[in-house]
């Protein structure tokens, strides 16, 4: 013992969102600078590359971020990245201190050309929602478009992608009797015009999956805008509540 206490720190996300006219090589600069602000690095110090865990290419696949800079020494950052574009803009997220991290954005407009829903959900969990969205008052495409949004996110979290069958990620709408999430003002929030979401809960996720879901941390986010609902999720896999800021 050196009497030193050894107190556990909360993952740090640093939450990050474009407009509809940013191009992806934009979000890559967005991410990349605000990274190298993050570690009190030199503008250009901080790369975002890919590695596909499919088929090995550099063009696409998994985010991750590294340093060119002498600092840290060059090479791999311990931070994870994760970033998700649609027709309403874009959204990216980096975390210290999580184990996973997976953010997703997704529009009802989008959600509604698509047909996901044999996709995405099971017969019951597509009851359970349309249920909930009747006893809660929401709007039945805004909760199905949740619901994918964080599938999405959990499944970047865990690397595979749409490779993993996103119908055995099972959720759980929170209960009725469930407080809406209160926001810390800078922290815990995306910035109005964005609202909380009410939570959803991990229950199950497929056999071998990387993510625990009782150290699956999901926050939902939404924004109303003249083209349709806007939804951003991040799924944050570590032991304790992350912080979230803008
Ligand atoms: C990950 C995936 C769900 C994203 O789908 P999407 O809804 O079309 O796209 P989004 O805009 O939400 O997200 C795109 C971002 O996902 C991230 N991403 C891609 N593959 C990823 C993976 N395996 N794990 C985590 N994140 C990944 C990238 O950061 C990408 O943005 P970027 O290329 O600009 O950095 C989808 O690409 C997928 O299922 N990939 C796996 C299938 C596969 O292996 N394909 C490659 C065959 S060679």
């Amino acid at each position: 013992m050196d009497g030193r206490v050894n107190v556990a720190r909360p993952p740090e996300v640093w939450l990050g969102v474009s407009t509809p006219e940013a191009s992806r090589d934009d979000d890559h600069l967005a991410v990349e600078t605000s990274t190298a602000r993050i570690l009190a690095l030199p503008d250009g110090s901080v790369r975002l590359s890919h590695q596909c865990p499919t088929c090995g290419a550099t063009d696409h696949g998994r985010p991750e971020l590294r340093s060119t800079h002498a600092g840290p020494g060059p090479g791999a950052l311990p931070l994870t990245v994760s970033l998700s574009r649609t027709d309403g803009g874009s959204f990216w997220a980096v975390a210290s201190g999580a184990d996973a991290l997976g953010i997703d954005l997704e529009s009802t407009t989008a959600v509604a050309r698509a047909p996901i829903d044999s996709v995405a959900f099971t017969a019951d969990e597509l009851a359970d929602l349309e249920r909930g969205a009747a006893a809660r008052d929401v709007d039945h495409l805004e909760l199905r478009t949740a619901a994918w949004t964080i599938k999405e996110a959990l499944l970047k979290a865990a690397g595979t992608g749409l490779r993993a069958d996103p119908r055995a990620l099972r959720l759980t709408w929170a209960p009725r009797s469930a407080p809406p999430p209160v926001p810390r003002p800078g922290v815990d929030t995306l910035d109005p015009p964005w609202e909380p979401f009410p939570a959803f809960h991990l229950e199950a996720v497929p056999p071998g999956s990387a993510i625990d879901p009782s150290r699956t941390h999901l926050r939902a986010f939404t924004r109303h805008t003249p083209h349709g609902t806007l939804v951003a999720a991040v799924a944050v896999v570590t032991d304790l509540a992350p912080r979230l800021h803008r």
